[in-house]
């Protein structure tokens, strides 16, 4: 994985659609360490955003890391299809799939890092017996569907645990926090031990894209 810096990872959710490509090269030129793409199919959640298509296109402007955030009924549908495009990080949410442990595997035989998305009324107890063999965990701060929501405080406590879960194994698991991210509750997740943050309308609201990526990073 990584290393022990704080990755930000801009979804392109916010970003504006109509200049995509240019959007994309600049939170890279901006420091982005990642980018981070959610996939919604109007079932699993309301909203439908984007597939195979676009990743392709995004794939051929930008050389960041591929966060994918599958929100959507059978996950494992995409497996394959992701891993060709290059897509580096895979995470699906548990409930969504009768075999998430198999599924998990599945992701990481494809050559992916593979990771969980728990909702903000998910308990870190629920991934208690797939810890072990994940890459890394996304803890939901809104309700997923949408970007420029409310960040739900009760997430920090939920990183705390599950860091200390990880610490207590001795994991590599990394921790990505996703959700109503801004430049003052990131103190709070990172202090309690993110790793990865995902932010979409503070960054993309933001004229600077290079001082907004900063200010989610460089906090004490
Ligand atoms: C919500 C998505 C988030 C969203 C974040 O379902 O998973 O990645 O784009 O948007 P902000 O940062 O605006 O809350
Ligand atoms: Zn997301």
């Amino acid at each position: 994985m990584e290393g022990n810096k704080i990755l930000i990872a801009p979804s392109v959710l916010s970003a504006d659609f109509r200049r995509l490509a240019e959007e994309i090269k600049a939170v890279e030129k901006a420091g982005a360490d990642i980018l981070h793409l959610d996939i919604m199919d109007g079932h699993y959640v309301p909203n439908l955003t984007f597939g195979s298509v676009i990743i392709e296109t995004i794939k051929q402007v930008s050389s960041l890391p591929l966060d994918a955030h599958l929100m959507v009924t059978n996950p494992g549908d995409y497996v394959v299809n992701l891993a060709k495009l290059g897509v580096k990080y895979f995470s699906f949410h548990p409930e969504t799939d009768y075999h998430p442990h198999r599924l998990i595997t599945y992701i990481k035989d494809n050559g992916m890092f593979a990771g969980v998305a728990l909702n903000p009324g998910t308990p870190i107890s629920t991934i208690d017996e797939l810890l072990s063999e994940l890459d890394f965990v996304l803890l939901m701060s809104v309700n997923p569907g949408y970007s420029g929501q409310q960040f739900i405080p009760s997430v920090i406590n939920k990183v705390r645990e599950l860091k200390s879960n990880i610490n207590l194994q001795n994991l590599p698991t990394l921790i990505e926090v996703d959700g109503g991210v801004n430049n003052v509750n990131v103190l709070d997740l990172i202090d309690a031990g993110t790793d990865i943050i995902v932010s979409a309308s503070y960054i993309f609201s933001q004229s600077d894209y290079s001082h907004a990526i900063t200010s989610l990073r460089n906090v004490q």
